[in-house]
């Protein structure tokens, strides 16, 4: 028995001397994005302060993007394919005044199947970018009473119901506080300062990809959550072990206390993507926001 604590505690040493880098596969995506440029795409400059993962119905906020550069995951080749509805699957970069930010329109979802590493590579070519900061944005069902459909929830804590097998590297995050929480709490101002409705919240992280039933909201919202989402918990974990700080902002497009009404429709991947998009203003001023404190 003694043994098997020993190789914890010595695992556990182990992780902890050894922070992660980014793959070679992300360091070589980088250097092409930083300095060669990709074909006929000039490199960025000056070096991204801000990497934002655009969820579900957010991928137009790249319009804000001066100078807009455009590199297709499958051009690339490393990060994966992009199959969800209003997941485009680009990287985008250029400024936003004299900053420069680097976008993924879109993502993979556990429910996808794919290797776990997979659901964290777009974070870890933020970090082998140089990337200290980033903005994590979904879309998902509100469980609390007073939310309502567009509002947007900053997240302030999560529930991690799917604890993905992410890599050794990644398991030494310390759970306790893992949103910033000056950079947050300043994000729902400026999103109601320009006129959306924005609260903090806590998130719960299911597998998908179906919605839940009513019995799995309830139990969801007894546990404490607010929203239920099928992402980004993953990428919040590595972004963390990066040692960055990270924001994630959700867009409310279904309440869980409306499955009960009569006249319900089914809800499906598209109303999901339209009602998010719907949002993209109050998304935009929190994007401002964190520049203007960089
Ligand atoms: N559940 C899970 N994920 C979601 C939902 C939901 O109700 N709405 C949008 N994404």
């Amino acid at each position: 028995m003694a043994g098997i604590f020993d190789r914890m505690r010595d695992g556990e040493q182990q992780i902890v001397a050894q922070p992660p880098a980014p793959s070679p596969a992300a360091t070589e995506i980088a250097r092409m994005v930083l300095r060669d440029g990709f074909e006929d795409r000039v490199p960025l400059a000056p070096k991204p302060c801000l990497g934002i993962v655009l969820g579900t119905g957010m991928g137009s906020l790249v319009r804000h993007l001066e100078d807009k550069r455009t590199v297709d995951f499958s051009e690339m080749g490393w990060l994966p394919s992009v199959t969800a509805v209003g997941h485009a699957g680009r990287l985008v970069w250029g400024n936003v005044g004299d900053h420069s930010v680097v976008m993924l329109q879109g993502r993979v979802h556990a429910y996808e199947g794919l290797p776990v590493e997979m659901l964290y590579r777009g974070v870890e070519l933020f970090a082998a970018l140089g990337i200290d900061r980033v903005l994590l944005t979904n879309a998902s069902g509100g469980l609390a009473t007073d939310l309502l459909v567009g509002e947007i929830v900053v997240l302030n804590d999560h529930i991690d119901l799917v604890r993905n097998a992410l890599a050794a590297e990644y398991r030494t995050t310390n759970g306790g506080y893992v949103y910033d929480e000056l950079s947050s709490s300043e994000a729902v101002r400026a999103a109601q300062v320009a006129g959306h409705r924005c609260r903090r919240g806590v998130y719960a992280y299911c597998l998908g990809p179906n919605y839940e039933t009513r019995a799995e909201y309830r139990m969801l919202k007894t546990l404490g959550a607010d929203v239920v989402g099928m992402s980004t918990v993953p990428e919040v974990i590595v972004a963390r072990s990066f040692g960055m700080r990270v924001v994630a902002a959700s867009v409310v497009t279904n309440l869980a206390n409306s499955i009960d009404r009569e006249d319900r429709q089914p809800l499906d991947g598209e109303d999901v993507c339209q009602t998010a998009a719907s949002a993209g203003n109050g998304m935009w001023a929190i994007v401002q926001q964190i520049l203007r404190k960089i």
